[in-house]
């Protein structure tokens, strides 16, 4: 995957800017705050239809602006593809090769991309929502039905929290067994699909670690569904454990049981990463994660995926970075994020000056 070309129209400090990028590695300097994450940003956004950083559209915009327009060429395998995203008046427009498209669950997976930030350390010191998001999202990217299926499951899961709501009648706990009729059809798959995912993920990540760590530590992912670490254990347990927890959940008036409350656990020598591992071993547990992300977008899809490294070569010690600079070296494009003050690299493909706004190559 290689992005060729991206303009930028009244996008965060961009008013109407225009780059060209080239296959290899594509440097992007400057001093804090002149617009290189939002390069990214909006690359990111094309492509997933989503930003990271916020979740509502209106404050991608620059401001005083009331639309903003993002198109880029890519070459994906030996097609090219051109993609455009629209925000105007409070909705989202979304183009591939000049076709709008209905549904964004239709264009997510088209490009795949990784995207590797120091905020990525959330995803080993937050919360497990975070991780639920991490794993949908990069199933979504390799099997785009998982969009429809947790679609799906998320509509049952507002349907019976509504039920759990409402006033007590005869007819309740009848309605509620028929919603956990579909709750556990459509919560199994989710289960299935995120357990899949994580064990090819863990052993890509465990390989990756181990040398980083020259082989002291071992990394383990372990998806908990329902709180069981064993898949088969869990999916026979899902209708007995909806059945124990009815009365609770009425009590309570929530969802107590179902893939929404769902796991993924990172352990180093077998314990917790979130309780014990140090800054410097989270930050290689993501840096592994990420790597082993590229590794199984490769092996899926017979390429490479985009790769946008934001601000993190600076976070890394020499063996690290070095290792990651290594490692991408297979790959058709990355574009990397640094301020002015770091030390270049080398090998080097394009580099560019960004300064307030606007983003030119220099070499
Ligand atoms: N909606 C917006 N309109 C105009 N400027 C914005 C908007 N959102 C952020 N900015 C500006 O963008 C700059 C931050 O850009 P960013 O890409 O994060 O910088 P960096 O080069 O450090 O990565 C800041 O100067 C901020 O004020
Ligand atoms: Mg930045």
């Amino acid at each position: 995957m290689e992005i060729a070309n991206l303009h930028l129209q009244n996008f965060r400090n961009y008013k109407d800017e225009k780059v060209l990028f080239s296959p290899g590695i594509n440097v992007l300097q400057g001093q804090n705050g002149q617009g290189k994450t939002n390069i990214l940003e909006a690359i990111y956004y094309l492509l997933t239809g989503k930003s990271y950083r916020v979740r509502k559209e209106k404050e991608l915009i620059l401001w005083g602006e009331d639309a903003f327009h993002i198109f880029g060429d890519f070459l994906a395998l030996d097609r090219k593809l051109s993609l455009e995203s629209h925000y105007l008046d409070k909705r989202k427009i979304v183009k591939i090769n000049n076709v709008p498209c209905r549904k964004l669950s239709d264009y997510v997976g088209t490009i795949n991309v990784v995207f590797f930030s120091p905020d990525d350390l959330i995803m080993v010191k937050g919360g497990p929502a975070e991780r639920r998001r991490f794993l949908d999202f990069h199933i979504a990217q390799l099997y785009s039905r998982h969009v429809h299926i947790l679609n799906a499951y998320n509509k049952v899961l507002h349907q019976k929290a509504a039920l759990l709501k409402s006033p007590f009648e005869p007819s309740k706990i009848s309605n509620i067994e028929i919603w956990n009729e579909q709750l556990m059809d459509l919560g199994s798959k989710v289960i299935l699909n995120r357990w899949k995912f994580t064990q090819v993920l863990a052993q890509k990540s465990k390989e990756i670690y181990d040398q980083l760590s020259s082989g002291e530590e071992e990394l383990s992912l372990n998806y908990l569904a329902l709180g069981h670490q064993n898949v088969e254990e869990a999916l026979h347990e899902f209708p007995i454990m909806l059945k124990e927890k009815m009365k609770q959940e009425i009590e309570r008036q929530v969802v107590l049981v179902g893939p929404h409350r769902d796991d993924l656990n990172f352990q180093l020598n077998g314990k917790s990463a979130r309780v014990f591992a140090s800054q410097g071993q989270q930050r290689s547990i993501v840096l592994s994660l990420k790597l082993a992300e590229l590794e199984v977008i490769f092996l899926e899809k017979g390429e490479y995926p985009l790769l946008l490294l934001d601000d993190v070569l600076s976070e890394l010690d020499i063996f690290r970075r070095e290792y990651l600079l290594e490692f991408i070296k297979p790959i058709r494009q990355a574009l990397i994020t640094m301020t002015s003050a770091e030390k270049p690299l080398t090998e080097v493909a394009a580099l560019y000056r960004v300064d307030k706004g606007h983003i030119g190559r220099i070499i």
